[in-house]
């Protein structure tokens, strides 16, 4: 599995050829890239990967694999409801160059000298770094991996270890997903080195993306699914309509004369452990919101209402007709923000219950009461509206109604700013500039607050879409003064999913 170094020097050095012509790079590279324009940014990356490895460990035969970031065009904080999301993979990832070790264990570099190197030992329970550290990234999916095959009987002792060199060019803390890229780059590295193939059928990668949702609660987000799932599913020139509990995918085809275009807000989506809470404090208001309305409906109806995410508020799922489940949910909440003890008194249960049932951090801590309330109708509206502008978005792509895709994505703002309060006045302004520069839809896209706006752009005026908002965001705004706005503002192509490179050849895989 493994590949002499110099072979892949030689591959990455003449645009992923080689003399048989079936080179893995070649093949994997041929769709979503737009070489040999995109050569720098991906194959000398590699290529001085590559270089960095060898010199730092000395191996003879390596293997590459790579993750891709994403871009999520309408559905945001739906997932971890129960609803679903459409986003794509796009063309930056992270790679990493590695080779399996014989013992147990993980060593991890990175080309940026900001994430120094960590080492770690593969057994029952790898206790975290502390909150923020790049290394529990790589920890979260090896630790889920092994709860995995636990349950399949295999312990932590047979396994074996790695050691890599990661390097990535999606913008970090910017809400393209590079954390979870790097989850599912540790994961794909983790099973190529112990010979296990869960990652090379469709429905093991579904399973995996599953895993790896749940597994990546080790860093302390208590996120959904959609950032592993878009990783391992994505397909070049498509958008993945993403499906939750049980995870399904369905991809539909962009439109072609449309190009997706990213800005980044250069205000950081931060990993501190404040910003994890700002984020999980969305999930814990969506938890209360659903244990409310199961109350009340299961008073309603005299037996108990299987509610358990606002996601479950369907027909089929409660054996209530649709139009009487959006009568009493509609009803259900006032629109000031509710007290831990107020909706204890809804449930029939202590605060210290309530609080012990939904509001627990990964640690065990209690997530503390917000002192502006628990805004439960803000946050049930957003997500059950978002989840309907899903739908009617894939709807109005699949029938090449662009325009009206657009103003979805532009409801999905205004909701995401107003209802769910993920977004800053930064973002605000670029989404209004991106407007103004012809963008038939713009949105922030990703966890919020903060981090990058995406626009669905005509692509006869990417150029001088992109020239405006550079002078009205970057310099007018933010009083920018580079000379080189391309790593904060630039076009993605959606790109297919991830893969471990040294593998494509063994089993002639697409990927
Ligand atoms: C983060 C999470 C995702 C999702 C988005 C918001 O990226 O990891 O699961 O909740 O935020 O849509």
């Amino acid at each position: 599995m493994s590949i002499p170094v110099g072979q892949w020097l030689q591959m990455l050095k003449t645009d992923g050829a080689d003399s048989t012509g079936e080179s893995p790079i070649s093949q994997y590279f041929q769709n979503g890239y737009d070489l040999p324009a995109d050569r720098t940014r991906v194959f000398e990356r590699y290529q001085k990967l590559t270089e960095t490895h060898v010199a730092r460990f000395n191996s003879a035969e390596v293997n590459i694999a790579r993750a891709p970031g994403r871009v999520n065009l309408i559905g945001e904080h739906t997932d971890y409801n129960g609803l679903p999301v459409f986003p794509m993979a796009v063309d930056r990832d992270i790679a990493a160059v590695f080779s399996p070790r014989k013992d147990r264990k993980v060593v991890i570099a990175n080309t940026d000298p900001g994430f120094t190197e960590r080492s770690f030992e593969i057994h029952e329970s790898i206790p975290p770094y502390s909150t923020g550290d790049w290394g529990n990234y790589c920890k979260a999916a090896v630790q889920g991996l092994l709860d995995f095959y636990r349950r399949k009987h295999r312990d932590a002792d047979r396994f074996h270890g790695f050691e890599s060199t990661f390097n990535g060019d999606i913008p970090s803390a910017a809400g393209l997903s590079s954390s979870s890229a790097l989850v599912v780059l540790s994961a794909l590295i983790f099973l190529a080195s112990n010979g296990l193939d869960m990652h090379t059928t469709p429905s093991g990668r579904l399973e995996l993306a599953d895993l790896l949702a749940r597994a990546e609660h080790y860093v302390g987000t208590q996120g959904g699914g959609m950032d592993q799932a878009i990783s391992l599913m994505g397909r070049s020139g498509h958008a993945v309509k993403i499906d939750f509990f049980p995870l399904r995918t369905r991809s539909a085809p962009l439109p072609k004369e449309y190009s997706v275009v990213v800005a980044n807000s250069m205000v950081k989506a931060a990993k501190t452990a404040e910003a994890l809470d700002k984020y999980n404090r969305r999930p814990i208001e969506c938890r209360l919101a659903a244990a409310v309305l199961k109350k009340t409906f299961s008073d309603t109806y005299r037996r108990e209402v299987p509610i358990f995410l606002l996601g479950d508020l369907k027909e089929e799922k409660l054996a209530v007709p649709d139009s009487e489940i959006w009568k009493i949910a509609g009803t259900t909440f006032h629109e000031d923000p509710y007290t831990l003890g107020e909706i204890a008194t809804i449930l029939g249960q202590t605060a210290e219950k309530t609080a012990q049932l939904y509001c627990k951090r990964r640690d065990g801590s209690i997530f503390p009461e917000p002192e502006d309330g628990f805004k439960l109708q803000q946050r049930y509206r957003h997500v059950i509206e978002e989840g309907r502008r899903v739908e009617q978005a894939v709807q109005a792509l699949e029938s090449g109604d662009i325009l009206h895709f657009g103003e979805l994505m532009n409801q999905s703002h205004s909701s995401c700013r107003d209802l769910y309060e993920i977004s800053c006045l930064e973002l605000d302004r670029l989404v209004e500039i991106s407007r103004e520069a012809g963008a038939v839809g713009a949105r922030l896209t990703g966890a919020g607050f903060g981090g990058c706006a995406v626009s669905l752009v005509e692509d006869k005026r990417v150029e001088t879409f992109i020239h405006q908002v550079i002078n009205t965001y970057y310099r007018d705004y933010l009083k920018r003064k580079d000379r080189e706005y391309g790593s904060m503002i630039f076009p993605c192509r959606a790109a297919d999913r991830a893969a471990v490179l040294g593998e494509i050849k063994l089993r002639r895989d697409r990927i």
